[in-house]
């Protein structure tokens, strides 16, 4: 009877044993031509401020609560997407995933530096959450590869609403705030875009089934925005600020924007025909690519002018010149 029942919910829920990947899965050309692993060279001031956005403090550490995730986080979906290119047969897939975990490699080793500083710079207390993110991915790491890849792609889903929350609102979220870390998150965000529908291949060549991939949208969403929460938090009581009215009201407004720009990326996720394929690229990403392929190798990244109405991308026709002599 056991054995029945058991067989049943793996029919329903489409489990399948390692190594015998989904059959039906046909890999379709993505929206970019190419994921490219870029150098992540950003050199963060020693003494940047951690409340880089000017007269907004719920901002910055709402942002920096995030940035903390991420050297837990990134490396989890590294391994798990690791894991699955040995688990799926499927070369373009295989290559796309190799890109990937390059880039994902270089960001959480770039939050990494940037959360040292914040730690150094007036945020010891962030340690206490950071050994929590330690502790929770150690036992996310264990859990079966079709939640772990649920999780991975859910929570890509939730990436790509906040790259075009970012991109396409940089200028009220951003205006004359520190140079690097806007670049860099920015830069990051474009990257998210490129490879955004690797994760959830993964997921449809290993598995495929609807409601694990479900349940991932809201696990890998909700777990990732709750310890970036609970790290603005945090700091908000570092400065000692938790019990004021304004503050109160800075985080309804900050917590509900991020929500209200998010929230219909995961709603469209968790259709049973959803595929990232379908989500449009903002301009200014296409524009950043294109102005970064024409950097001589080796160049600086070009830090973007917050101070500028527009924040354009911080290329232009010199480095197009410099590139083409
Ligand atoms: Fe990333
Ligand atoms: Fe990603």
């Amino acid at each position: 009877m056991f054995q029945l029942s058991s067989a049943f919910f793996r029919l329903t829920l489409g489990e399948r044993p390692v190594n015998e990947p989904n059959q039906t899965f046909r890999y379709t050309a993505k929206r970019v031509e190419h994921i490219i692993v870029r150098p992540f060279n950003f050199k963060f001031p020693e003494n940047i401020n951690p409340r880089w956005i000017p007269g907004q403090q719920v901002r910055s550490h709402l942002f920096n609560g995030m940035s903390l995730t991420m050297p837990y986080l990134e490396p989890f979906l590294v391994q798990t997407l690791r894991e699955a290119a040995l688990a799926i047969d499927n070369k373009p897939l295989q290559a796309d995933i190799r890109q990937f975990n390059g880039q994902e490699a270089s960001h959480y080793k770039c939050h990494r530096q940037l959360n040292d500083l914040l730690k150094h710079n007036g945020y010891p207390s962030l340690e206490i959450v950071e050994a929590l993110l330690a502790q929770s991915y150690l036992s996310l790491s264990k859990k079966s590869l079709r939640t772990k890849l649920a999780y991975s792609a859910g929570f890509e889903c939730m990436t790509n609403g906040f790259t075009h929350w970012m991109i396409n609102r940089r200028r009220s979220l951003f205006p004359r705030a520190d140079r690097h870390i806007t670049s860099f998150w920015l830069m990051h965000m474009v990257e998210e875009t490129e490879h955004k529908t690797v994760a959830f291949d993964a997921y449809m060549a290993y598995s495929g089934a609807f409601w694990p991939r479900a349940i991932g949208v809201l696990h890998g969403s909700g777990h990732v925005v709750g310890f970036g929460l609970r790290a603005m938090w945090t700091a908000i009581k570092e400065d000692g600020n938790h019990r004021k009215l304004r503050t109160a009201f800075e985080m309804m407004r900050e917590v509900g924007t991020m929500f209200w720009n998010v929230a219909p990326y995961l709603l469209r996720a968790l259709s049973p025909n959803h595929n990232p394929r379908r989500e449009g690229d903002p301009q200014w990403m296409k524009d950043w690519v294109a102005g970064h392929a024409m950097l001589p190798e080796g160049a600086q990244l070009p830090l973007i002018d917050t101070s500028a109405f527009d924040m354009p991308v911080p290329f232009n026709h010199t480095n197009a010149m410099a590139k083409a002599q």
